[in-house]
């Protein structure tokens, strides 16, 4: 069973999704996570983002690893690493964060990505999240939802992240960045965010992460109660 949680930046996918795996006992997969990593590995071997080529000659030969840990409190969640590297926290800098959008428009670089992430699924049960698990990765799963906030209160979160982890974020300047993400990823030719025509949508600006889990929980209950009784009805 996949659970597919897609939106926009700071919509509380991470931690709604990583809560309902929990209460599920599911697994957990970020899968902006891995075209990190990716954007990531290229900037530190010297590849420009922008240069489509050299990104797709690098990618052949690259290797990534994907693994699940469990960690104390959470679900047991995807751990990357590539040619033997384990990025870690690097995957959330700045100069990722600003190249990450041009490096997931590449078509080889989402097929790349879409591939391993479909593998996931033989592991297990999954709740995904990203941009384009219910349009394409996953478009098959009854169970979909897509997460929404107003930009203000996307980018006061992701300021307020930002600042809680130690590092100088004003409001103004994280929000112009998210705007150009957000465009770049509406935008782009494949797997463009959007809503799937069959996801329930949830905006979370003003329910906090544990009640838009408990929204889903409650949700895939009766679906799957509804389905229990009346297979026609799934
Ligand atoms: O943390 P935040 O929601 O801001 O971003 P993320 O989920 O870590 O995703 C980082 C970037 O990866 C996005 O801006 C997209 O460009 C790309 N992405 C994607 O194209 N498809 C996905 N399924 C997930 C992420």
């Amino acid at each position: 069973m996949v659970i597919a949680i897609d939106g926009p930046s700071a919509s509380g996918k991470s931690t709604v999704s990583r809560l309902v795996a929990e209460s599920l006992g599911f697994r957990h997969v970020d899968t902006g996570a891995m075209y990190r990593a990716v954007t990531w590995k290229m900037l530190d071997d010297g590849v420009d983002p922008a240069d489509t080529d050299g990104v797709v000659h690098r990618l052949k030969t690259l290797r990534m690893e994907l693994d699940f840990v469990s960690e104390e409190s959470g679900p047991s969640a995807l751990r990357i690493r590539l040619d033997d590297q384990d990025p870690g926290r690097k995957i959330r800098e700045a100069q990722v964060e600003r190249a990450v959008s041009a490096v997931a428009a590449i078509p080889q670089v989402r097929a790349w990505c879409v591939a391993r992430q479909r593998a996931l699924a033989s592991r297990g049960d999954l709740v995904m999240e990203g941009r384009d698990i219910g349009t394409v990765v996953f478009p098959e799963t009854p169970y979909k939802f897509f997460l929404d906030a107003s930009p203000e209160v996307r980018a006061q979160r992701r300021a307020a992240e930002r600042t809680a982890a130690g590092e100088n974020a004003a409001v103004a300047a994280v929000a112009k960045d998210m705007t150009e993400r957000d465009r770049l990823d509406c935008s782009r030719k494949v797997a463009p965010l959007r809503v799937a025509d069959d996801a329930i949508r949830l905006d979370t600006s003003r329910v906090n992460a544990r009640g838009v889990a408990d929204l889903i929980i409650r949700h895939l209950r009766s679906r799957h109660a509804r389905a229990a009784c009346c297979p026609e009805q799934k």
